[in-house]
């Protein structure tokens, strides 16, 4: 088997933990995956970001092998997904959104269906499902049917079950939509915990950007099927060098005037009671424009100061704020094909 450029595909590097190569996935006319090139370290926690129809679950659904991708290729922990699907499913653990969990059984009785399909010897299993149990939390409630379980609780057994065959690289398809922020940050926790205490690979989908923010060493901004830009968190707010300060006023058209014949950063916009402007530093400037007013005669009622988070740099890359509720799932049908393959 050959790559696009006839390479050949033996050599892939396995340096790192998942490696894509012009991996594409078309839909008839629709390009739901444009050649995306992405190296993820092991050890990483990467976040795939974009809107509603981005193309994140198509790459998640072609490195997990659940669909085949139309070109390129891609390596998860160093195994070809198109030519060695078997060892890369082995080595992975899945998470989606959609629950995918038998109510009529316990908790533990879930988990040993999952380590049975895996093969998992019956010493090991038991070691294994009471270390996940312990995980996540629920060894209080291993012996209850699921159907008495919470959204969280569900949740929380569906990542023990993720992890309970050791995968090298954990995927997690939007993985707290859906629930309440308690148990959100609950699931979070949990994700930390894991990032911290091992050296899986964990790549994650969401639609909360403070969730990418605090979970995730890198993200990645996916808009059409293409890499926007691909940072740090941190580096990603940075780089949009702008605090945007925000003053409210009952003459702010007067301000803006005086300001901007003060040479002062210009307005972005100001509406019938408010200014805001668009700065470097915002706690310098501040006291210099209060005394602009003061000067003028115009009366400030508020001041307020907001540093850029990781929804600015959504909205700066794909000119959309990302909405939760627009999330949905095409992947449970994925899942159901895959079920009835095996
Ligand atoms: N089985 C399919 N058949 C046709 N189009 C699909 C299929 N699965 C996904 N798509 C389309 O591919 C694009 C990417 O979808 P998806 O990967 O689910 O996006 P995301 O997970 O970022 O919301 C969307 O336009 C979607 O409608
Ligand atoms: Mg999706």
């Amino acid at each position: 088997m050959r790559g696009l450029k006839g390479q050949k595909l033996t050599n892939i590097s396995t340096k790192f933990a998942i490696e894509t190569r012009e991996l594409t996935k078309k839909y008839g006319d629709l390009i739901a995956v444009d050649k995306l090139n992405l190296t993820i370290d092991y050890g990483e926690v990467f976040g795939l970001l974009g809107p509603n129809g981005a193309g994140k679950t198509t790459i998640i659904s072609m490195l997990c092998t659940i669909i085949n991708p139309s070109s390129g290729n891609a390596t998860v922990n160093g195994f070809d997904i198109s030519r060695q699907s078997s060892n890369v499913r082995h080595s992975i653990g899945i998470v989606f959104q959609d629950p995918s969990i038998d109510d009529r059984l316990t908790g533990r009785e879930n988990l040993q269906l999952h380590a049975c399909l895996y093969d998992i010897p019956a010493e090991l299993a038991r070691k294994r499902i009471a270390e996940v149990l312990n995980l996540v939390g629920l060894e209080d409630r291993a012996d209850s049917a699921m159907k008495t379980y919470s959204g969280g609780m569900r949740r929380r057994l569906e990542l023990g079950r993720g992890l309970l065959h050791h995968p090298k690289v954990l995927f997690l398809d939007e993985p707290t939509l859906g629930l309440d922020p308690q148990t959100r940050e609950h699931l979070w926790a949990y994700i930390e915990n894991l990032a911290r205490t091992t050296e899986i690979t964990i790549v994650i989908t969401t639609h909360y950007m403070e969730e990418a923010d605090q979970l995730c060493n890198r993200v990645a901004i996916i808009d059409y099927g293409k890499i926007k830009v691909v940072d740090t968190p941190d580096n990603l707010k940075a780089a949009l060098k702008g605090d945007v300060i925000t003053i409210t006023t009952a003459q702010p058209e007067k301000l803006a005037t005086r300001l901007a014949e003060l040479k002062l950063p210009p307005h972005i916009d100001s509406s019938r009671h408010t200014i805001r402007l668009a700065v470097a530093n915002a706690e310098k400037l501040i006291p210099k424009l209060i005394k602009v007013a003061a000067e003028i005669g115009v009366e400030v009622s508020s001041v307020s100061v907001h540093h850029p988070t990781l929804n600015d740099v959504f909205l700066h890359y794909t000119g959309r704020e990302m909405r939760a509720e627009e999330a949905e799932s095409p992947l449970k049908k994925f899942m159901m094909m895959g079920r009835q393959r095996r």
